[in-house]
């Protein structure tokens, strides 16, 4: 009876471990009473490229596709050769990236519960430039459609979670020519949403803004390179990246990914923290309507936070992947 398949991607490094680990958990949840969920694994990232030439072998992208979701773990140097093509050419234009403060988990800062709404397929990651002897350029392309169609993910997101706030985030005063076209749609999808605050915050601003009150951001929306920048110092607020969750998505297809990426310094030694994976997990199951089975897992992943133990070495604590996993695996029962 599989209702769903999934395309699981491992990668490289950590990655393998912690998809490992978030594979069983979605695999107990089918199993009690959850969707059916066949998994098709595909190989991706550097050892496959040492092994063959290409990081990505040709047919990925459509396998990719034929799936209803993909779980993605990490990738290491070849990151450009494969989750951005992912992205790009499977227009998965919304990077969403949830950030709250998790339950017993040290933070900076308290009450942050924001999400940024990252624009996933153009801007400075269009891989579009030369190379010189000593000079490089990449160009910043930036489209009102995409800009459009960011600015509605983002302002819809805010209505259905009863978000009252909406910052557009740009640096309008130096590179006018494409953060104009970004603003500018941005303004007029605004007008759309009388019921949504609308404001606009430089992006060095906001930087400074996301550590001193973060508490004040409910829905950011930006380019490619400022939502990359402004969600790892988020993830940084709230306890690090062994937590933070992502998705990649568009109008038919879409890659949950943790944050974080391959981890070569703890790679496999067998205690990387895997609830970051288990909660893109969780989304994932969101995403396909499946939401039931995703406050399944994400309450059973919060769980094991509040009880303070087993913890990886990153939340301060000893335990091994495993251990976390089998905890989570216990909280669900
Ligand atoms: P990283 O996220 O791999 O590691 C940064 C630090 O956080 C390290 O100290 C690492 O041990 C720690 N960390 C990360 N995830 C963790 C986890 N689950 N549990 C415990 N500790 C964790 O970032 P870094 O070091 O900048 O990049 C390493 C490699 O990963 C590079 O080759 C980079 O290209 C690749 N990368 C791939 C991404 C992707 O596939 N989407 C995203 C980011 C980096
Ligand atoms: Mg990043």
């Amino acid at each position: 009876m599989t209702r769903y398949r999934i395309a699981t991607m491992p990668g490289d490094g950590i990655g393998p471990e912690v998809m490992e680990s978030a594979v069983s958990i979605l695999e107990h949840v089918s199993d009690t009473g959850g969707p059916g969920l066949e998994f098709v694994e595909l190989h991706v990232g550097d050892a496959v490229k040492a092994r063959t030439g290409a990081a990505m072998p040709p047919g990925t992208i459509q396998r990719v596709a034929e799936c209803d979701a993909a779980l993605f773990a990490a990738v290491g140097e070849s990151a450009k050769e494969v989750i951005l093509p992912l992205r790009q050419q499977l227009d998965l234009y919304a990077n969403l990236r949830p950030t709250k403060v998790y339950p017993n988990v040290p933070h900076l800062r308290e009450g942050v519960d924001m999400v940024i709404v990252r624009e996933n397929t153009e801007g400075l990651y269009k891989m579009v430039g030369y190379r010189g002897e000593d000079w490089g350029v990449n160009l910043r392309i930036i489209t009102r459609r995409a800009s459009e169609r960011i600015a509605r993910y983002a302002f819809k997101l805010a209505t259905a979670e009863g978000r009252e706030r909406v910052t557009s985030v740009h640096k309008n005063n130096a590179l006018d020519f494409t953060c104009g076209v970004f603003l500018e749609a941005c303004r007029d999808v605004a007008e759309e949403h009388p019921e949504t605050e609308y404001e606009e915050m430089i992006v060095d601003a906001c930087a400074m803004k996301l550590v001193l009150m973060p508490e004040h951001f409910e829905v950011l929306v930006t380019t490619n390179l400022f939502g990359d920048i402004l969600s790892d110092e988020a993830a940084g607020l709230v306890g690090g990246l062994g937590l933070v969750p992502s998705g990649n998505i568009g109008e038919r297809n879409a890659i949950f990914e943790p944050v974080h990426g391959t981890a070569p310094d703890i790679a496999g030694k067998g205690i990387a923290n895997p609830i970051a994976t288990i909660l893109s997990a969780s989304m994932m199951l969101d995403w396909l309507g499946e939401n039931e089975a995703s406050s399944r897992i994400e309450d059973a992943t919060l769980e094991v936070l509040r009880r303070g133990k087993p913890l990886t070495a990153d939340l301060g604590g000893s335990a091994r992947t495993k251990d976390v996993t089998k905890a989570v695996l216990e909280s669900l029962k």
